[in-house]
Order: structure tokens, then C-alpha cells, then sequence
């Protein structure tokens, strides 16, 4: 995406400016809420912070950790990815040694984590030392305020907490969140994931109620899928066809340019994404079939939901079988509307692919 690396194909960075101007109004204003951007899988909700952020002026700093990129084997190791190493400690931070991106200097820093030393992170990690850490993350950002700096904290596919961090661990990391935002004020915090059902436990968990904004990153619409394949150069005619089997998916999109530009037929293109997604589909059912014949039965009454609609009223469906389809990555439900629906347009036809054959 990056067209400065200069590939022969790239793909630069195209649209989302409703969802950008939604972002910089909240960085215009004195920091109120914890952020959560969310959406279906592979809507774009990396690439668009990424490049929100490289964007930005250096008013701001900003710093953005990913957990999907991290190696880690518990929680302990996976709040420590939230830091990013350094001897000097917040001393270096105006330094550029531990600058992930160096933009112009008219531009805002981007960091990899909260600068800290890896003798005060052993420390801190001890249970009884934790309170340093929330102290240490503190100081940074009055820190960053008092030189006329805005701190911007990033992170990505938060979801990954899930597995790792105990409902504890949660309570108080987000009670801290809410601390620097909602009272002190002191920096911008948003938290990205498309895992729905987590984003809904962490709300309960840490009862943010009045205290969290959700800003949603869906799929493009048609007319704007569209005009991406256009700027491609794609026909009427391909650019219906890639809508119609990949609707506005642009991570699916994207691959339907690049294998068109690599000499591929369209069609061949979409039959191996249909495919895939089919019999990706088929395994979960067959053993689900097996381990919960019941359950099963419920999850086949769901997909009907959308033999003739590309939606479905989540009241209509089962609350055990619609879990295990948001769970499995199949469908994706939106947390202000009470409707659901398939992840992807592929995910769509799948599902009625499945619905015929087992017709017969
Ligand atoms: N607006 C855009 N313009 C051009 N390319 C984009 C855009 N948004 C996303 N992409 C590209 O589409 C692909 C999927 O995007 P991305 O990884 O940001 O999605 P995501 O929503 O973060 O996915 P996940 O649900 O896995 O976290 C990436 O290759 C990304 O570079
Ligand atoms: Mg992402």
C-alpha cells in the first residue's frame, strides 16, 4: 500500500474520509473518551489508523503497539508488549532512537510502545510493583502535555488480550484507560478489533457505559467500491462482477487488482475465494455436527436468515447458534444495530451455497 516502496503494483490508500474527519475531530477535542474502532474482519481498520497517523502533525505523538504481531506467552508478556524498550527511559523520548517512523519533523512521532527500561519493566511486573507501572505510563503523558504535546495512544487488535489477560487485568487496564481519559484528560486512547464479542465482554467487564466511543470501520459501500476498482482501470462489467461476489471487502478487492494485473481471469480469482471460504465454512459445520448435533440444527436455522436477505434481525435467531457464528468469524453483528450479517459478501454466498446443496 505504501507507494513510496515503490513496487510495480501498489495500491495507495484510498477514501474513508468520514471516518478520518470523525477521528481528527475527537484529536481536535480535549481527550473525553476511550475509542474503540471496530468492524468486520479485513475492513481496514489498521490501514486506516496507520495512515491517519502518518499523517498527523507533530503536535501529536503517538504511540501505536499491534498484539497480533507480538510474541508473547501469557499476560504478563503481553502488557510488557504494550512497552517499547529503552535505556534512557522517557528522557530518550524526544530522541529519535526509538522513533518507529520518522516522518518530516512537521510530522507527528510514532513510537512502538510506551518508552520504558527493562530494569524498571522486570520490576514493575512483579505483582506487588504494578501500581508503577499505571504511575510510570502517567508521568509519560503529563509529561508529553506539559511540552505542548499530544499523546495518542494505539492499540491494535486488542482482541488477542482475550486468550491471555484475566478478567482482573482487564477491570483495571481499562479502569486506567478510563482514568486518562475521561478524568485526567491527558492523551487520546483507541483500541482496535473486529472481535465483537470481546469488545462487548471488555464493556461489561469494565462498565464503560457513558465512558467509551465506538466508531465503526464497515466494509466500503458499493458506490465507493466502485470507484477503487475504477481508479484500477476496471470495466462496468469487471467492476460489477468483483462487487457482486466480494461486495465491498476491501481486503477482497484489493486481490481481485493485483491477480488482474497478473494476467488472471476474474472468475478465477473468485471461484478460489469461494471455494476456500466454503469448505472453510463446511469443516466448522461437520464438526460441529459431531460435537453438537443440536446446535448444529440451530446454526443451519440461522443461515436461512439469509437465503433471501443479506441481513438478518438477531431477535429472529438463536442466541447459542448466532454466538458460535460470530465466534467462528462467519458473521459479524454491529454493536448499535440489533441486526447481523455475514463477515463478507463471500461469506454470503457461501452460506447459500451450503443452504442448495443441502437441499439435496
Ligand atoms: N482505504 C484503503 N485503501 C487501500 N487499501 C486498504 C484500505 N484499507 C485497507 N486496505 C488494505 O486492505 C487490507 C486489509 O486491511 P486491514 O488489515 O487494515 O484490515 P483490518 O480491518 O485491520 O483487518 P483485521 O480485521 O484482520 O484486523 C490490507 O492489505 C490494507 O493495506
Ligand atoms: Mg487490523
Amino acid at each position: 500500500m505504501n507507494a513510496s516502496k515503490n513496487f510495480e503494483y501498489s495500491i495507495e490508500f484510498f477514501n474513508r474520509e468520514r471516518e478520518k474527519e470523525e477521528i481528527l475531530h475527537i484529536l481536535k477535542t480535549e481527550p473525553q473518551l476511550l475509542n474503540f474502532i471496530y468492524g468486520p474482519m479485513n475492513s481496514g481498520k489498521t490501514a486506516l489508523i496507520t495512515n491517519l497517523i502518518e499523517e498527523l502533525s507533530s503536535n501529536y505523538v503517538v504511540f501505536y503497539t499491534n498484539l497480533r504481531a507480538r510474541d508473547f506467552s501469557d499476560g504478563i508478556g503481553l502488557l510488557r508488549d504494550l512497552f517499547g524498550k529503552t535505556d534512557g527511559m522517557f528522557k530518550k523520548l524526544f530522541g529519535e532512537s526509538d522513533v518507529q517512523k520518522t516522518n518530516e519533523t512537521t510530522k507527528a512521532k510514532i513510537y512502538s510502545g510506551i518508552p520504558a527500561s527493562e530494569k524498571s519493566l522486570n520490576e514493575w511486573f512483579k505483582e506487588e510493583n504494578r501500581v508503577f507501572l499505571f504511575t510510570h505510563i502517567k508521568d509519560i503523558m503529563r509529561d508529553m502535555e506539559s511540552s505542548g504535546k499530544h499523546p495518542v495512544w494505539i492499540i491494535d487488535e486488542i482482541q488477542m488480550m482475550d486468550k491471555y489477560v484475566d478478567k482482573f487485568t482487564i477491570y483495571n487496564l481499562f479502569q486506567f484507560f478510563i482514568r486518562l481519559t475521561k478524568e485526567l484528560h491527558l492523551c487520546y486512547i483507541f483500541v482496535l478489533s473486529s472481535d465483537i464479542l470481546f469488545i462487548k465482554k471488555v464493556h461489561e467487564i469494565a462498565r464503560l457505559d457513558g465512558r467509551a466511543n465506538y466508531i465503526v470501520v464497515d466494509d466500503f459501500d458499493e458506490e465507493t467500491a466502485r470507484k477503487f476498482l475504477k481508479k484500477y482501470k476496471f470495466s462496468d462489467e469487471d467492476a460489477n462482477y468483483a462487487i457482486d461476489n466480494f461486495g465491498g471487502k476491501i481486503g477482497n478487492l484489493i486481490q481481485a487488482i493485483y491477480k488482474k494485473k497478473w494476467g488472471k481471469e476474474l472468475s478465477e480469482v473468485v471461484d478460489s475465494y469461494k471455494n476456500i471460504t466454503e469448505s472453510s465454512i463446511w469443516r466448522r459445520l461437520s464438526e460441529l455436527k459431531l460435537t453438537d448435533g443440536e446446535l448444529f440444527k440451530k446454526v443451519i436455522e440461522v443461515f436461512k436468515e439469509f437465503e433471501n436477505s443479506d441481513v438478518a434481525d438477531c431477535s429472529r435467531v438463536d442466541y447459542k447458534a448466532l454466538n458460535f457464528l460470530i465466534k467462528a468469524g462467519i458473521l459479524f453483528s454491529d454493536l448499535y444495530s440489533d441486526t447481523v450479517k455475514p463477515q463478507s459478501k463471500i461469506d454470503l454466498l457461501a452460506i447459500r451455497e451450503i443452504l442448495k446443496e443441502m437441499k439435496f
